[in-house]
């Protein structure tokens, strides 16, 4: 392939891959914002909703009682009455406060309740749909911006549902009960303490205005800087081997300078709202006093109603400063969990049909006919396959890199779905099988081995829980990794790191290998599961394998040709299609493709006329 091919093939598939910014589609907060509430106050959580509401609402009441309360004091004074009189207000004041207290402090509690409830099924809502979601979208999604939405994004509804719901439903009905306890009292001195509150409403919307984009943006920012760091962490080797680390601190440098700058604009913004609600609310208290006090001297109200009014501005001011901040803090929650949202409602690519069937294993018996399939669309990587794999047979998988090998795993596996062509396992379309049965009966050890962070024991158990201690032992000692394990320190106890560290890859193999042999499948998949192992290892490892697969249908891929040699029969694979297939010797005798990639092997010097096959070595 020319350098030109492959810079257009990188191009293309740059531009099918969709991004990740592609599914967070157009903003729609207010959808966004319905649906988190719900997820606190909807469904089985309801009931305990409304009575936490209920019960805030008898709280407000007896605040709301308390301006009230001092203002009949101020008027016993005033009007020189009895100190019984006064008392039976202190005493009403003091009662009024505890009830709101006792109140509040149950009505806290249950909302507490409720958000870490509506936080925890959001979560695992999260974390199992991810584990529905098909090979595909791990393909096209880095781990790095999956984390930040199961953190950064998850932290900010967080917030909204441990403050946000409980403090808006708080501060409206505050609001509403002060203006109508007001009403009530008197409607002049309620136009007056009212007449800056539009002004406040104002300038909120402004506030808002400016700084919800910029939280907007902050989150997106930061989703970038984690992803970035994440990706730095895992790929830590290249970095210090390739001596990148100053490049790394630059661009985490300017990433972070980045988050700064948005964040610094959104959160100032933000908390100009406190000293500008603040300031207009003592404006408000002093129109209040001034206003009050000539219509005291005009004999049209009482000073204790004027005092009360002053306590109900003072009361507004502390909802109507919160009001504005919540509605920022639900925007910023709207836009983290809107991420939320895309990745619980994505869809797997690959699932049951709905009158999926059970596999019915049946000996093994495995057809491909005029199988096409792609990673994406318009572009195919196996094009015409067919080919047709008895019951036990088994079959070695060689060809160039990129030429499709693992490919026919993945589509046999169903981690992807086919474009045309059918699939039958024992005589059942692969694409009506359930995936759950399918796997249980098809072991593979993949290309990337991955081991968890835990101990050897329960890696090898990973692929069958009821597998015992002795179980595994055995199937460790078929696939000679018994001796190595025993020499780790703490033998099968040992704990492995993330990725398994610790470990060589050879023996990270071996682990996986075993692992596999404990799982015990009916049918086997090898994707270079020995490369990275010495002859002499793979040569034991072999033999443990052919042990276990033994009357099995297997597939093992491989580059180092003697490893699949002995297979019942050699599929050559070459730029997407199945060019050979037979028996070693037959392929040697037919000296074509195969003999050529062998020759090349095992003599280090081609034949006459190999150059020439050399050259049709095609990717896909
Ligand atoms: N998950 C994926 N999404 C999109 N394209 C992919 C994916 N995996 C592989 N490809 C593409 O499919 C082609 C075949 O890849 P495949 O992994 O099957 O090669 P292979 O024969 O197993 O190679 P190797 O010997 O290096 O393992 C490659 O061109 C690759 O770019
Ligand atoms: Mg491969």
């Amino acid at each position: 392939m020319t350098e030109a091919t492959t810079a257009e093939k990188i191009l293309e598939e740059s531009e099918e891959r969709p991004k990740e910014k592609a599914i967070d589609k157009k903003s729609k907060t207010g959808e966004t914002l319905k649906r988190l509430t719900v997820g606190m106050s909807g469904g089985e959580n309801k009931g305990k909703f409304i009575s936490g509401t209920i019960l805030r609402f008898f709280a407000l009441m007896a605040l709301v009682t308390l301006p009230f309360i001092t203002g009949q004091a101020m008027n016993v004074i005033n009007e020189g009455g009895a100190t019984e009189d006064l008392w039976q207000w202190v005493i009403g004041g003091v009662i009024a406060g505890a009830i709101f207290l006792v109140l509040s402090f149950l009505a806290d509690r249950t909302f507490a309740s409720l958000a870490t409830k509506a936080l925890y099924k959001l979560q695992t809502d999260l974390f199992k749909n991810l584990q529905t979601l098909s090979m595909g979208f791990f393909y096209r999604t880095p781990v790095g911006e999956l984390l930040s939405r199961i953190t950064n994004d998850a932290e900010v509804v967080a917030q909204y549902y441990e403050q946000g719901i409980a403090q808006i439903i708080r501060a409206v009905m505050f609001i509403i009960m002060i203006i109508v306890v007001m009403l009530a009292i008197d409607v002049r001195l309620t136009v007056v303490a009212m007449l800056i509150v539009p002004v406040v409403v104002i300038s909120m919307l402004v506030i808002t205005r400016i700084a919800s984009p910029a939280f907007e943006k902050m989150q997106e920012q930061l989703g970038e800087t984690s992803g970035f760091q994440e990706e730095t962490l895992a790929g830590h080797k290249v970095i210090i081997s390739k001596r990148r680390q100053s490049w790394a601190d630059e661009v985490n440098e300017a990433n972070a300078a980045d988050v700064f700058d948005v964040g610094s604009k959104a959160f100032f913004t933000s908390l100009m709202q406190f000293p500008l609600t603040q300031t207009l609310s003592y404006i408000q208290v002093v129109m209040v006093y001034v206003v009050g006090s000539l219509m005291v001297i005009e004999g049209q109200t009482t000073l204790g109603t004027v005092t009360a009014f002053a306590g109900y501005v003072a009361l507004m001011a502390s909802p109507l400063s919160q009001i504005s901040n919540l509605v920022s803090s639900a925007l910023n929650a709207a836009a983290g969990g809107e991420r939320v949202y895309n990745i619980v409602d994505e869809e797997p690519t690959v699932f049951d049909a709905p009158d999926a069937i059970e596999y019915e294993f049946k000996g093994g018996h495995i057809e491909f006919k005029d199988v096409d399939f792609g990673y994406v669309p318009g572009r195919l990587i196996l094009r015409d396959n067919n080919f047709d794999v008895a019951p036990g047979e088994s079959i070695g998988i060689c060809g160039p890199t990129g030429a499709g090998k693992s490919t026919i795993i993945n589509i046999l596996t169903r981690y992807y779905d086919i474009n045309s062509g059918q699939i039958l396992i024992d005589g059942q379309d692969l694409a009506k099988l359930t995936r759950e049965s399918l796997r249980k009966q098809i072991g593979a050890v993949l290309q990337e081995a991955f081991l968890f962070t835990d101990t050897v024991m329960n890696n090898l158990k990973y692929a069958n829980a009821e597998a015992t201690d002795e179980d595994v032992i055995e199937a460790a000692k078929k696939a000679n990794a018994h001796d190595f394990i025993m020499n780790l320190p703490q033998g099968y106890d040992t704990l492995l790191t993330e990725r398994g560290a610790n470990l060589s890859q050879g023996q990270r193999q071996m682990i996986t290998i075993a692992r596999a042999m404990v799982a015990d499948p009916k049918i086997m998949i090898l994707d270079e599961a020995t490369s990275n192992v010495d002859t002499r290892t793979e040569k034991l490892i072999q033999d443990g394998l052919r042990a276990l697969m033994a009357g099995k249908t297997s597939f093992s891929i491989a580059h180092r040709l003697a490893t699949i040699r002995d297979s019942h029969k050699i599929m050559v694979v070459n730029g997407g299609e199945i060019v050979e297939m037979a028996s070693h010797d037959e392929l040697m005798a037919q000296k074509g493709f195969y003999y050529a990639l062998y020759m090349s092997q095992f003599k280090g010097a081609a034949p006459g006329g190999m150059e020439a096959v050399a050259m049709d070595f095609v990717s896909t």
